[in-house]
């Protein structure tokens, strides 16, 4: 088999083999394939697509190209939630340790920024000290100990991913279907967890545009998830703009911390609670969605999900004084507030602008193996519907060099449309698949 002739045979339009997806997928984390010939591979599938046996077979052999967890052992069942990313996601940081309180154990892998969208291990490596680099053993022990664990790739689960996934996010080859259902579906099979919850975006802000690519997305990856035995509900939730108000690695984790401290932080508190409901009633816990929202909510209320959270991340080797006192989280050195120059109702924002925006100022890689500037990000102070007067703050601009600070500025006052008419606010979610 050679990948010059699975290279062309996608290009062309044609269906790959089960035995040409795993000699790629082996290939290329052996490092017998180099990047250029893995990258046009996928730019041929974002072109050609998939049909559901190659994104099975794709995941298979990405879920197998590493470790397979098996968790029985430590706990009868494991949740774990993947949200297909955004901008301002910082859900995981609120949802897992309200689960874990529960008690319910969540054993979870999750990666870097991808394009536009923040990754969680960034947002955690903002906290000093914060290991995302477990071994199999050490995420056992934690989940076992902790109840709660969240690493990165490097537990040799899904090590194609991993590899695929940086490459993926300095080519241009994100928005497919098959490697984003494979890439995640092949880190939720491998690192053993027995119940998922989707969190699948959709709007400016999302890899998907339209509601029919996300239901899509959903339904091919409950129909993944299916295939190997393990439990799945897919909710579609909105990405027109930003989740809550910040965006930006370390001030998102200040704005995970308000809301586990019980702070209402506009939509994002009542976006936490529903995930972390549907996990309670796919793990057992409770019966409806709606007991699984009460329960989070009590955990919430009664600081219970918030000293998980200091478990957690004390566990994971981070200072916990940082989360103890947020102020003391990586910082900015220039702060401008960005004000409206006219009046009227929000009517759209550009939220894969800001998300790029936040990459530009340094907040994310645009090549890979860039470093991270922590500090940097913006905090969004308006809703799309509602109504903004001539002076009034729209944003909060955190960055360390002047010249991508004006440019910034621009961009993001670009990303706002207005509108003379009142506008509707948008919904949190548009359904739920199962
Ligand atoms: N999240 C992932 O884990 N992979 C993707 O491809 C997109 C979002």
């Amino acid at each position: 088999m050679r990948i010059i002739e699975i290279i062309e045979k996608k290009r062309d339009g044609h269906i790959l083999t089960a035995e040409e997806i795993e000699f790629f997928i082996h290939g290329y984390v052996d490092g017998d394939i180099p990047d250029y010939q893995a990258a046009a591979l996928l730019m041929a599938i974002l072109l050609c697509g998939m049909d559901d046996d190659e994104t099975g077979a794709l995941t298979l052999a990405m879920a197998h190209s590493g470790e397979m967890l098996t968790l029985q052992d430590i706990a009868p069942l494991v949740v774990d939630k993947h949200s297909t990313g955004g901008v301002g996601d910082k859900v995981s940081l609120v949802v897992t340790p309200t689960v874990a309180a529960c008690g319910l154990p969540v054993g979870k892998m999750s990666g870097r920024g991808l394009g536009f969208s923040g990754g969680t291990l960034d947002k955690l490596e903002s906290i000093p000290g914060y290991r995302s680099d477990l071994t199999v053993a050490e995420f056992k022990a934690q989940l076992q100990q902790v109840g709660l664990v969240l690493s990165g790739q490097s537990v040799n689960l899904a090590p194609a991913d991993g590899k695929l996934y940086a490459l993926r996010d300095v080519t241009g080859t994100v928005p497919s279907l098959p490697l984003i259902v494979s890439s995640i579906m092949s880190k939720k099979i491998a690192a053993g967890a027995d119940a998922i919850v989707l969190d699948v975006k959709v709007g400016t802000g999302a890899f998907m545009k339209t509601l029919d690519d996300a239901r899509a997305l959903a339904e091919g990856m409950v129909r993944i998830g299916k295939r190997v035995g393990r439990r799945v509900t897919a909710l579609i939730s909105d990405m027109n703009q930003p989740l809550g108000r910040a965006v930006g690695n370390a001030l998102e984790v200040r704005e995970a911390i308000a809301a586990l401290h019980g702070e209402e932080v506009v939509d994002f508190r009542e976006h936490c609670l529903v995930v972390a409901g549907e996990m309670l009633l796919l793990g057992g816990k409770v019966d409806t969605v709606e007991a699984g929202i009460d329960l989070a909510a009590q955990t919430i209320a009664s600081g219970a999900a918030w000293e998980k959270f200091r478990e957690w991340i004390a566990a994971q080797g981070g200072d916990v004084r940082y989360v103890d006192d947020p102020i003391r989280l990586p910082h900015a050195r220039i702060v401008e507030t960005v004000v409206a120059s006219r009046s009227g109702f929000l009517a759209h924002i550009q939220a894969d602008e800001i998300g790029m925006t936040v990459v530009s100022l340094g907040g994310g890689r645009e090549q890979k193996g860039d470093l991270i500037d922590y500090a940097v990000g913006v905090e969004i102070h308006v809703k799309v519907g509602d109504r903004v007067e001539v002076g009034q703050p729209l944003f909060t601009l955190y960055a360390n060099d002047e010249g991508k600070c004006a440019t910034a500025m621009q961009r993001l006052l670009r990303s706002l449309g207005f509108s003379e008419a009142p506008v509707v606010p948008l919904p949190l979610f548009y359904d739920r698949i199962q």
